[in-house]
């Protein structure tokens, strides 16, 4: 039996009896109970409560492609085309990086429930329970090779936080190079991956999570302070709509920055640069820098004061100095 289809019994309003469920699928209670155990296992939000039957935690809107195509305008819908909405996954941007050698669209997209091995930056895994957060990955296609795509991931987490924005979720800033923050603590994370040809056609994959609803335990079990919306919204987003912003918000960014390159997008990250004027410590295969964050240059670069000067960093890890 499809695991959805008891999900789709359980409602955070009401209890059910796990009799009652039995009765409505035709199966034992055991078969439930086991079923139940299943999905809890895979991160679904599911409440025992002694002797009277299972509930949700919180309400979930499952993502649902007519109400994420009715959120988009009817050009974007036939720029992305088939929107490829899963239940589970090993990782949407695993599933597109696989799916670009055979399918040449210019915009694919893929997105799930839940993820058995989504990843973060630098080789971290990415923790992706079912039925609380969105996991979205978009392939995007261009001419000119990889060295014009410098600054794309800044771009790509100035959209993110618009599409927060557009949701009703302000106060989220980023941390260079793309995480993006609320309250001091990651909200969502952005991972660009890149193939193709150095100097020729090359393809971007740029994966985004965002926490709409961590459970205590998933959220200790994250190696950084992390938040979600449900604590930063009085009233969280519906899914299927942050998913349509998000998508018109990055086609609209990867169409401006294919046009003119970070060079546009600088003006909008420095008004979100959560580092700029803290004290940092920046750590690369050089070694480590400490000095003052001094925004980004035209590449997208951190610039980091000291006092020999100024440096740039394309890739590094950053961390702000407690006063
Ligand atoms: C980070 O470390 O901050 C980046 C996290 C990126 C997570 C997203 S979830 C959708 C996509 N699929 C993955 O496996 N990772 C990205």
């Amino acid at each position: 039996m499809d695991p959805r289809t008891l999900l789709g019994l359980l409602s955070a309003d009401a209890t059910q009896s796990g009799s009652a469920l039995a009765a409505r699928l035709g199966i034992t209670r055991a078969a439930v109970w086991k079923q139940i155990e299943a999905l809890r296992a895979d991160g679904a939000p599911i409440e025992a409560v002694a002797s009277r039957g299972y509930r949700l935690a919180w309400p979930i809107e499952w993502l649902d492609l007519r109400r994420i195509e009715a959120g988009l305008e009817p050009a974007e819908r036939k720029r992305f085309g088939a929107i490829d909405l899963r239940w589970q996954v090993d990782s949407t941007s695993s599933e597109l990086l696989r799916r670009a050698p055979r399918d040449g669209a210019d915009l694919q997209v893929c997105c799930a429930e839940m993820q058995s091995a989504g990843r973060g930056r630098r080789g971290r895994s990415w923790r992706s329970p079912l039925g609380g957060n969105l996991y979205l990955s978009l392939l995007k296609r261009f001419d000119h090779g990889m060295g014009a795509l410098a600054g794309l991931s800044l771009a790509v987490g100035t959209a993110v936080v618009a599409a927060l924005a557009d949701c009703g979720i302000d106060g989220v800033g980023l941390k260079w190079p793309n995480d993006v923050l609320a309250g001091g603590r990651k909200l969502a994370g952005i991972l660009i991956e890149l193939g193709g040809e150095f100097l020729g056609p090359c393809h971007a994959v740029i994966g985004i999570g965002i926490n709409l609803r961590l459970s205590e335990h998933d959220a200790a079990a994250i190696d950084q302070p992390a938040t979600d919306l449900a604590t930063v919204a009085a009233t969280p987003p519906a899914r299927n709509a942050l998913a349509a912003r998000l998508l018109a918000r990055l086609l609209a960014a990867l169409d401006r920055f294919a046009a003119a390159g970070f060079a546009a997008f600088r003006d909008d990250y420095a008004r979100l640069d959560l580092l700029a004027g803290h004290e940092i410590e920046v750590r690369d295969a050089g070694g480590i820098l400490r000095g003052i964050a001094d925004g980004v240059d035209e590449r997208g670069a951190l610039r980091v004061r000291d006092g020999g000067g100024v440096r740039s960093f394309d890739s590094a890890e950053v961390s702000v100095r407690a006063r």
